[in-house]
């Protein structure tokens, strides 16, 4: 097998936009993609300090992350994604299952070359829960369905990850975030005061429980099923 062939087992997500074509894709996160990560996390949260050393973070057993990537752009300093062939099994058998459907598989090859980052979302898993610890896009590529996507995309991994219940925190004054997760079934749950360290501001601490309860997953499809239609999605396919 070559270097590219075993790129690429990814989760492809055509959605059209009315003046442009565009093909995101979401697949796990590697190594090589820490630089963008970092970029995108630096970009959607200057303040914190330290910043996430997401090295140490996709180390971690108990971490799992995913991103978003657009292959009508290509980064000037982004590498070819190139995942160690021992995930090549482990990854396609957690998107098989992360959509259980045959239909959307196929051997189409996806474009080669440099993959340029457009968003990233992670989250640890401990026992029944997952916690999300991030979810980001570039400033540019905003309200155009990229947040909900890894959001969707999250909440099927960590389903498959046998968690029940998903929590976060997310700054008080961060509404665009809260409204996401709002209109996904999370709902306030507490609020940690003086939390963040920059400014001292407020966590609202949200959750969203019994993912895996029929009503959760019938919601969950039928906003799917909205995004799908607004965003225009073609088609979810693994391709290699
Ligand atoms: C939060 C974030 C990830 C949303 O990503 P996005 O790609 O712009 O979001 P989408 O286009 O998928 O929007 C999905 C939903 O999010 C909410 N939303 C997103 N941006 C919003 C805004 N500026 N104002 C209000 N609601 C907003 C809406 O509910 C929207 O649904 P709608 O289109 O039906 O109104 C993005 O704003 C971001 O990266 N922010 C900086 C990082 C951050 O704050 N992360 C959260 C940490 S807890």
């Amino acid at each position: 097998m070559s270097s590219i062939e075993c790129v690429i087992i990814i989760l492809k997500l055509k959605l059209s936009s009315r003046d442009k074509n565009l093909s995101y894709y979401v697949r796990l996160a590697h190594k090589e993609d820490i630089a963008q990560v970092t970029e995108i996390d630096r970009e959607a949260f200057p303040t914190l300090w330290p910043p996430v050393d997401y090295e140490h973070e996709l180390q971690s057993w108990l971490a799992h992350y995913i991103v978003a990537y657009d292959d009508s752009e290509m980064g000037e300093e982004a590498e070819v994604t190139v995942a160690p062939e021992k995930s090549l099994s482990r990854l396609t058998s957690r998107v098989r299952q992360l959509f259980n459907d045959e239909h959307f598989f196929s051997s189409e090859l996806p474009p080669p070359g440099r993959q340029y980052i457009i968003g990233f979302a992670g989250f640890w898993i401990m026992a029944d829960e997952a916690h999300i610890t991030n979810i980001a896009v570039r400033k540019i590529h905003r309200r155009r369905g990229i947040g909900e996507l890894l959001l969707i995309s999250i909440i099927d991994l960590a389903t498959e990850l046998n968690a029940r219940n998903l929590t976060l925190e997310v700054r008080a004054s961060n509404t665009a975030a809260q409204s996401l997760y709002y209109k996904y079934g999370f709902s306030q749950v507490g609020l940690r005061r003086g939390y963040y360290t920059d400014n001292k501001e407020d966590a609202v601490l949200m959750s969203a429980e019994n993912i895996t309860s029929a009503s959760f997953q019938s919601r969950l499809n039928q906003l799917k099923k909205a995004h799908s239609q607004k965003w225009g999605i073609a088609l979810y396919q693994v391709v290699r």
